[in-house]
């Protein structure tokens, strides 16, 4: 069975038939899915997914592209609504270099990530990490702050090889979802093929990133299995050994998943 470890269901792109799309995870080998939240309405439709599925948990958080929707009383609501049993992570937050240029807005974005870190910490639950193009700063911000001590995944991989496995020394897990799949993700391959098993994660990031043969198509957790194909033949081992172990390594980070 399969641990899905990054989907978007509140996405409107599921609004025509979510409830039968997630009815049809169980038997397509989907096992558990975290819905994770990027702005505020996000993670209010998150819980309400978990309190609908039994197989659909949650981690609330702000995407560093949302961080407008962050103020006291809002960091509060994650504060009280993260202790929910089935909110198993803060997430996603980050950085976001590539979607905002404005250095003004960067340092905000580094306040934010800071403080939702904070969060984690104090709440004991792991993160999941959104950087893109923010390489430098993430891994200074995150050095700055003793990372180490907080458990969590860097969540749709696309940086360096070598990069990957600073983060693997930090204890922190690589999420690889559809992109491994495309012909020009060389670096991705390098780091799928590399980076112990024991520190994978599978994930789709849908409704984007749909791996081949669905490239470009709305993407859901029913793809993940090409994911793991691709991981297995880049490190020349078994589909079957990619799942169970990556399954195991997210039971493992997100302890309050229950099975
Ligand atoms: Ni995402």
């Amino acid at each position: 069975m399969i641990f899905e470890s990054h989907a978007h269901y509140d996405d409107k792109q599921f609004d025509p038939d979510r409830e039968e799309l997630l009815s049809s995870m169980e038997e397509h080998g989907i096992e558990r899915i975290i819905n994770v939240g990027s702005d505020f309405a996000s993670c209010k439709h998150t819980l309400e997914l978990t309190k609908q599925y039994a197989f659909v948990y949650g981690a609330l958080g702000i995407h560093p592209s949302d961080i407008a929707d962050l103020n006291e009383e809002t960091y509060e609501w994650l504060r009280e609504n993260a202790r929910l049993p089935k909110v198993v992570a803060i997430g996603e937050i980050g950085l976001d270099y590539y979607w905002e240029k404005e250095p003004e807005v960067q340092s905000r974005q580094r306040y934010w990530f800071c403080r939702q870190m904070e969060l984690a910490r104090e709440l004991a639950l792991p993160v999941i990490i959104h950087s893109r193009d923010a390489a430098e700063d993430t891994m200074q911000l995150m050095k700055g702050i003793h990372a180490e001590q907080i458990p969590g995944v860097i969540h749709c991989f696309s940086y360096s090889p070598e990069l990957a496995q600073e983060y693997v020394k930090m204890g922190y897990y690589i999420g690889i979802g559809g992109v491994v799949t495309f012909k020009n993700s060389r670096k991705l391959k390098e780091t799928a093929a590399n980076v112990p098993l024991e520190r994978i994660l599978l994930e789709t990031d849908c409704p984007y990133l749909a791996p081949e043969p669905n490239r470009g198509k709305r993407n859901s957790s029913l793809n993940l299995p090409y994911v793991a194909k691709e991981i297995a033949a880049l490190r020349g081992i078994t589909e079957e050994e990619v799942i169970e172990t990556t399954r195991k390594n997210a039971l493992r980070l997100f302890a309050k998943v229950g099975i």
